[in-house]
């Protein structure tokens, strides 16, 4: 392709590829499939990296989220960001009414015209447009200096990288609301469980968490949307009403949400304010209530500022969803590595149309710190609405029969003695053999996105293992027909499917088996890593405390935990012996079908964060060589810190330098 086509083609495929962005993304209604989409992305990846002069920085390739940062950067909103003053109920929204029309002059029974909205429970972000083009985005902070949390925002598909408009503002800052869909949420919340990682305790922290990652991959992996409401300084854009900057702001391509209304007087704002509280529970998204705001800038301008806040805005909250209910008893589950945790479980209740009948305790200190006894009257809500959690005890309900509870000090499974690590809230059962352990082990081992054994459900597992069929990994695959036939409930067509099911992964990817071990902290993601980087088990098995810390995506506490984990004989008889059962196919290698196929790259100086062996790597498993010598055959020279003569003989030879995170931007995908 001659480089005028490439440019032609390149410009078209840009265009292409955020509209279908936005259509899906923010209109939810996409026109092409997503094979077709990954199609034009990848025809667009390929075109720049051919043709890297012609990449445009706002292409939507940026969106997968460059190399980690060290730090966020602090950054000055160009107008601060306020706040809103709360009302709670209906004679409060009144009062702020009357207010609002004493200081528009107006009387007593004129009806204001209100634009209403949705108050979305997120967190908060400016974004500031130069020339129509995103330049940076930050996060509320003190309402005056916020974090840079560009490359991260960047990867929110919904967000528009260049204002859809022919003749955009100079500079504008827009704020809106950087949230998790609550279906997301759950899904998400999942996975961090079964990688042993944190638990967003609702939606806003989980937007928030992920946000502030230095590591815009892991942005780039959550589905986070946003919602825009607000401008902070313009120039050159100056809308009369909020129901015009509005509509400016879906012209422009940005996601407003559609339930808002212009409102004529405090009566139809009321209308709308109950209208939502009975939608609120079907809304995929959470609110917690709505925000009434002049309609006219005129007005707003002359109702002025208390405070912080704008006089001529108000949030319209809901009550929290919050019930009350007894706790019957408390009992511990054990998990996969052995934690303890405490669970209450309830008399059953409804909060906000989901019935609730167990809560986290989350751990001993969390208990003492509430006082929550057995039998107590408890405030549960579902914390961002979803995961029911304790709130308070309603001490005036006490009789004094309630009893009070401390965790076991022996494990209720096993019976070994727990032990509490310094410095950790948690406390662990010690014993590999514990049988609720091991009931979980094996529950992760055939998860779908482990080993994937289908129909293996949780009360099969426990059934094989409580008759003692399965008592190490490895015996799921020596399970015998007739000892299943014995099981309850399994005739000769389910058993031969469950033994079907096991067969079929005999043979399975490396990733897979490495994360069906459950190691502590090791998730799919580290699990995909682990095994494209050693490419093989049994490199996997002599790396050394320092060789997992040399990848990039691992960290000192996760290179620590595989280190203990390989070091333990338990864990490698059982890995030995599970190998004899299953074959593992290694990583498939790319190179065929890699971004960097016949291209040759040279290395030099120290890359902030990846080694040498490993950014080699990277570019074998894309088809690309290394050379050690710059010469006209070098595509890319990859330049890290101290480059010396290799760079200055790359610029003469007019090849292409490449920083790490140009690099990491290139293997996306
Ligand atoms: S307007 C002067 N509109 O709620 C502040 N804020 O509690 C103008 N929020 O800081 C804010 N949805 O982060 C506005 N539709 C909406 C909103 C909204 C959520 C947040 C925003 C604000 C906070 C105040």
């Amino acid at each position: 392709m001659s480089s005028k086509s490439a440019e032609k083609r390149l410009r078209e495929l840009e265009q292409l590829v955020e509209k279908h962005n936005h259509r899906y993304h923010v209109l939810d209604a996409p026109e092409i499939s997503d094979l077709e989409y990954d199609r034009l992305f990848k025809e667009l990846e390929t075109l720049e990296i051919k043709h890297p002069d012609l990449k445009s920085p706002t292409s939507p390739t940026v969106r997968v989220g460059g190399a980690p940062l060290e730090s966020f950067k602090k950054s000055r909103h160009e107008a601060p960001m306020l706040s809103l003053m709360n009302t709670y109920s209906e004679e409060e929204f009144l009062d702020f009414d009357m207010r609002v029309k004493k200081l528009l002059e107006l009387s007593d029974d004129a009806q204001v015209e209100y634009h209403v909205e949705l108050k979305f429970d997120g967190l908060s972000m400016n974004l500031t447009y130069a020339d129509g083009v995103l330049e940076k985005a930050a996060t509320r902070g003190d309402g005056e200096v916020g974090e840079e949390v560009t490359a991260n925002i960047r990867t929110i598909r919904s967000i528009p990288l260049r204002l859809n408009t022919s003749n955009p503002p100079k500079r504008i800052e827009i704020r809106g609301e950087v949230i998790l869909q609550i279906a997301d949420f759950e899904k998400l919340n999942q996975e961090q469980e079964k990688r042993e990682e944190k638990i967003f305790a609702n939606p806003r922290n989980a937007a928030a968490g992920s946000i502030r990652q230095l590591d815009p991959r892991i942005a780039a992996s959550r589905p986070l949307t946003a919602f825009w409401y607000g401008m902070g300084a313009a120039d050159g854009y100056q809308p009369k009403t909020i129901g015009e900057f509005h509509d400016t702001l879906q012209a422009w391509g940005f996601k407003t949400g559609k339930n808002w209304k212009i409102c004529q007087g405090a009566q139809a704002v009321l209308e709308f304010y109950r209208e939502i509280h009975a939608e609120r529970d079907s809304l995929p998204f959470e609110i917690d209530g709505i925000v009434v705001k002049l309609n006219s800038f005129r007005q707003l301008d002359q109702a002025g500022f208390v405070a912080r806040a704008p006089r001529g805005m108000v949030a319209f909250k809901y009550p929290s969803r919050q019930v009350t209910t007894t706790i019957d008893d408390i009992i511990i589950q054990v998990g996969r590595t052995g934690a303890l945790t405490p669970v209450a479980i309830l008399k059953p209740v409804s909060v906000g149309g989901v019935m609730v009948g167990r809560a986290t305790l989350h751990n001993q200190g969390e208990i003492d710190r509430k006082d929550v006894r057995i039998g107590d009257t408890v405030v549960v809500q579902r914390a961002g609405d979803v995961i029911p959690e304790v709130v308070s005890v309603v001490v005036e309900k006490r009789t004094g029969r309630e009893k009070k509870f401390e965790i076991p000090r022996e494990c209720p499974s096993c019976g070994t003695e727990a032990v509490l690590k310094e410095g950790e809230a948690v406390i662990r059962c010690p014993n590999r053999a514990c049988p609720a352990q091991f009931v979980e082990r094996v529950r992760h081992f055939v998860m779908k996105d482990a080993m994937n054994v289908e129909g293996l459900g949780e009360k099969v597992v426990e059934l094989l293992v409580e008759k003692k069929l399965v008592q190490k990994l490895a015996d799921l695959y020596r399970l015998e027909k007739d000892e299943i036939l014995r099981l309850e409930g399994f005739k000769e067509k389910s058993t031969q499917k469950l033994l079907d099911a096991i067969e079929a992964t005999r043979k399975t990817e490396l990733y897979r088996f490495i994360f069906a071990l459950g190691i502590r902290h090791v998730g799919e993601r580290t699990s995909k890593s682990l095994a494209q980087h050693f490419g093989s088990f049994d490199a996997l098995m002599q790396a050394t405390q320092s060789d997992f810390e040399s990848i990039h995506e691992v960290g000192t506490e996760m290179a620590a935990a595989l280190a203990e984990y390989f070091g333990n004989a338990e864990n490698r008889s059982e890995i030995a012996e599970l190998l004899r059962e299953v074959e593992l196919i290694a990583p498939r290698k790319n190179a065929e079908a890699g971004v960097f196929k016949g291209k040759v790259f040279v290395l030099t100086g120290t890359l902030p964060t990846l080694s040498r062996t490993e950014a080699t790597q990277m570019i074998e498993a894309q088809g690309g060589k290394t050379s050690s010598s710059v010469s006209k055959k070098t595509d890319f020279l990859l330049a890290g810190a101290e480059a010396g003569s290799k760079l200055d003989k790359a610029k003469d030879l007019n090849v292409r330098v490449l920083s790490e995170e140009e690099f990491l931007l290139l293997l996306r995908k």
